[in-house]
């Protein structure tokens, strides 16, 4: 039998291979090669030989049926390891499931019961201020708004200095996430972010030892008191690696998820209208609550597609460190493996018309998502599905239901709108409204 070979593809310059291409329009990279040579092919960025895989069939391979043949830890690149410190993101195997599931309960169930009212007090004084500023953007205000619900529920920051000191330190550190240039000096990009990484650290030994003493109702409290079934609990230095962890990924993908949200809302008023129209009928029912949060199928509708076509997170690295075959394809061991979610997302034999925004695309007689598994995956899917999925969501609905239910907007003119997609997905000047009640 002839051995299987390796995937198609080029590996570019000699050292730098393909990372300058890759690193300058991401989506763009992968679309052509995936164009060119179907679902798997090979490339090399970021310093290692790499096989990207895309749409439903290799995206169910690497997230669920083949788990075993990657790894999280030594697929992300170093600066994330530097930057994000030894947290769930970047663990495997045992360590990872024992802490994850120490980490469950603060972000599932009764605990998510207690987040909805600090959700909506907070949600309130931010809608108090856009009213009476009338104009801002809103990029850099649902940041502050997030990273704010974030700080208060993880880690019980009730001092609005505190929450604004913090997040401007998470900015930091998430531009020394992307950059390929990872020399630690004080004025590089990665310098910054390292010392922004130590303040934050700081910080949070503070918190936690505070919280040892006296424990309240925040997610820290909880994951020092969770403990699994030998009676572990964490470390105080892997508490403090999971809150970095917590705070970075609990703000930043919805900051940019709600942001595409009142944009794509301003673009389509027949869509905002039919959204408008079922927070109405529930509003009239009384003030929203936990079960109104059951009953907004359209809004669930719009956030899909907004995942769908606006994907925070573009897709995700993998180590192999298991020979693997996809197709007929053969990949050693060693290499880096990436995993497409704005591709696959743009499919058109999954989602006809993919740059069209469309949320009937998820509407009971369409479901268009449903035809594979893992054709929407904008959390990721399979065991390791993003841990604060439900939590998210939860906040992106409470955030989108005030606004729907009281306010009107329109994008101001002259800005750019277009899609820049690293260090974070957000429209290039951040979306600028008008903003004012209904
Ligand atoms: C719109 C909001 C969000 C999006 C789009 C998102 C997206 C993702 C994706 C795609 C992954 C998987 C990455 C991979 O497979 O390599 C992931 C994992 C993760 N997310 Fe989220 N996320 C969001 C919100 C949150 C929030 C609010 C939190 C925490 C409060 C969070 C914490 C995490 C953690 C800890 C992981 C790693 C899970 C594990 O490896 O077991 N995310 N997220």
């Amino acid at each position: 039998m002839k051995p299987a070979q390796l995937p198609p593809g080029k590996s570019g310059l000699p050292i730098l291979g393909e990372t300058l291409n890759f690193v300058a329009d991401p989506y763009s990279f992968v679309k052509k090669r995936y164009q060119q040579y179907g679902s798997i092919f090979k490339t090399n960025i970021l310093g290692r030989p790499t096989v990207v895989m895309v749409g439903p069939e290799a995206i169910e391979f690497v997230l669920s049926s083949h788990m075993e043949c990657f790894s999280w830890r030594e697929g992300w690149p170093e600066n994330f390891k530097v930057l994000l410190g030894e947290s769930l993101f970047l663990q495997d195997g045992e360590e990872h499931r024992k802490n994850r599931r120490l980490m469950m309960p603060a972000l599932h169930g009764p605990a998510l019961v207690n987040y909805v009212a600090t959700m909506e007090d907070i949600t309130r004084v931010y809608l108090k201020k856009w009213k009476a500023q009338q104009e801002f953007t809103w990029f850099y205000e649902f940041k502050q708004l997030t990273f704010d619900i974030a700080s208060q529920l993880l880690l019980g920051t009730s001092n609005g200095s505190e929450s604004a000191r913090l997040s401007q330190l998470f900015t930091n550190l998430t531009n020394g996430l992307f950059t390929i240039n990872p020399l630690p000096l004080p004025f590089t990009t990665f310098g910054k972010a390292l010392a922004a990484r130590n303040q934050i650290l700081e910080h949070l030994t503070q918190v936690i030892k505070q919280r040892q003493q006296n424990p309240t109702k925040d997610a820290i409290s909880l994951l020092i008191q969770s403990k699994d079934e030998d009676g572990n609990s964490m470390s105080e230095r892997e508490l403090i690696a999971q809150a970095v962890l917590l705070l970075f990924a609990g703000h930043e993908t919805t900051t940019s998820m709600l942001t595409w949200l009142c944009l794509e809302l301003a673009r389509h008023p027949e869509v905002k209208e039919r959204a408008v129209k079922e927070q109405m009928q529930l509003a009239s029912k009384g003030a929203l609550s936990l079960e109104q949060l059951g009953q907004m199928p359209y809004l669930e509708q719009v956030l899909l597609e907004i995942e769908r076509l606006h994907s925070p997170v573009g897709g995700g690295f993998r180590g192999v460190i298991k020979d693997f075959e996809f197709k007929g394809f053969h990949v050693p061991a060693g290499w880096q493996l990436l995993y497409s979610i704005y591709v696959t997302h743009s499919l058109e034999e999954i989602y006809p018309q993919p740059e069209v925004f469309d949320p009937d695309r998820f509407s009971p007689q369409r479901q268009e998502n449903r035809q594979y598994p893992f054709s929407l995956i904008g959390f990721g899917g399979g065991p390791r599905i993003c841990i604060g999925i439900a939590f998210a969501k939860m906040e992106m609905k409470i955030i989108a239901a005030h606004l729907l239910r009281s306010y009107d907007w329109e994008i101001l003119p002259h800005q750019s709108l277009a899609t820049v997609r690293v260090p974070t997905n957000q429209p290039k000047d951040g979306l600028r409204v008008r903003f004012q009640p209904r």
